[in-house]
């Protein structure tokens, strides 16, 4: 008898086209030693809140109140004094709204799977910027949604065609992947498309607060209330995260919206892992509490300081005919090649010669084009960056059409 060493059941059809990406396997060789990446939109380990995270973890565990809430089963919803202070950040923001419209996910990304899973039937259309982020692509995928571009020459009538439309969805601000920010005109013409057409409008905002330079855009939250008159009555479901202002291995993250949205989505949370847990939710509320602004404004000056040194190695390093972008906060820029060069054909040799990027197609519905690459600079110190743009640039100069 043959002994069989692996076992691999039959794949239930929504889940059958998810694979490991090649980029994901070029991008592991990129954690090799001496290898600058520019890869992973990851947040600088120096900004954690190490030493105040573990006082709040002891507070709340010796505390004989908290120390047994903590551990103990608690409400889907998300932890209520936690919930409290998320609605006071939005309101001071101006987004009104109260702890009843805010549910606290295991980051943003639970946020995006409940959503997709709640909104879109297979078929649908669901309208994004291209490029857009990667992970929102891969919750929505099981779903099978179609895509259409909200950058569009005929922006209206994007997704308006046979196919329902489900919601539009945009990084409005800083985007991941091209740090790009929607401007005042764009949000408007976004919400006036939400109410001709009565679309929900999927707002994922973690790097809002990462502005370093320039005057802070209205989010679409604010703006639709200012519309609606109030949350419960708005299109807009914001999605918001601790992860790149306190740290992402906390994966504590929330979704504002209508009270209507989130009765629905408690469910998805009870059913899919219960509740988030209470332990991590009180300690970040600590956290919080002893201020956020100090901290956001850290992580502000030392993101700055390497989207400079970013801008500054692509203005000497770059051959001709390659441009990007300069954002005004976050942590990517958004590289273009000349058009007959393709980033995912170059990254093995890029990753030779010591750097490392996303390449671009891999952001885009339909892997339509290939001229184009992510720089994240939230990780390298600004004189790896100096560095890594050296190299990256050198290597860019050696490709021919
Ligand atoms: C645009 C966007 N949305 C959501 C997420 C997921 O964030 P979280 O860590 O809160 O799950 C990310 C993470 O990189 C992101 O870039």
């Amino acid at each position: 008898m043959t002994q069989d060493t692996r076992f691999m059941p039959r794949i239930a059809r929504r889940m059958a086209g998810a694979q490991a990406s090649e980029i994901r396997e070029l991008l592991k060789l990129a954690e090799a030693p001496g290898v600058i990446s520019f890869g992973g939109g990851i947040p600088d380990p120096a900004l954690f809140p190490v030493q105040e995270m573990s006082q709040a973890l002891t507070d709340v565990l010796a505390d004989p109140v908290t120390g047994p809430q903590a551990l103990q089963y608690s409400v889907s919803e998300g932890d209520p004094a936690l919930r409290a202070w998320i609605a006071a950040y939005l309101t001071d923001s101006g987004a009104p709204c109260t702890a009843d419209n805010i549910l606290v996910t295991t980051g943003a990304q639970q946020a995006l799977d409940f959503l997709g899973r709640l909104l879109i039937d297979r078929g649908d259309t669901v309208l994004t910027q291209w490029p857009t982020y990667l992970g929102a692509l891969q919750a929505f995928a099981p779903n099978g949604p179609r895509y259409g571009d909200l950058g569009g020459a005929n922006w209206m009538a994007q997704g308006a065609g046979a196919d329902p439309t489900a919601f539009a969805y945009v990084v409005p601000d800083f985007a991941n992947p091209t740090g790009a920010t929607m401007d005042a005109v764009a949000r408007e013409r976004l919400l006036d498309l939400a109410h001709a057409r009565d679309l929900p409008v999927i707002e994922d905002s973690p790097y809002a607060a990462l502005r370093f330079e320039g005057q802070p855009e209205r989010s679409l939250l604010a703006r639709d209330i200012d519309r609606v008159g109030r949350i419960d009555a708005s299109r807009v479901i914001q999605l918001g995260s601790f992860s790149k202002i306190l740290s992402p291995g906390l994966r504590v993250g929330w979704v504002a919206a209508s009270q209507e949205i989130i009765g629905r989505l408690v469910l998805m949370k009870q059913a899919a892992d219960l509740n988030a847990s209470r332990l991590t939710q009180m300690a970040v509320l600590r956290v919080a509490e002893r201020g956020m602004t100090a901290r956001i404004d850290r992580a502000c000056q030392s993101y700055r300081q390497k989207r400079d040194a970013m801008m500054d190695a692509l203005s000497r390093h770059m051959p001709e005919g390659v441009t990007w972008n300069r954002p005004d906060g976050g942590m990517f820029l958004w590289l273009t090649l000349p058009t007959w060069a393709d980033a995912a054909a170059i990254l093995p040799r890029a990753i030779e010669a010591g750097v490392a990027y996303v390449p671009g197609a891999a952001f885009y519905p339909d892997r339509s084009t290939a001229n184009c690459l992510r720089l994240s600079y939230s990780l390298p110190s600004p004189e790896a960056i100096e560095t890594g743009i050296a190299r990256l640039g050198a290597v860019l100069a050696q490709e021919k059409p």
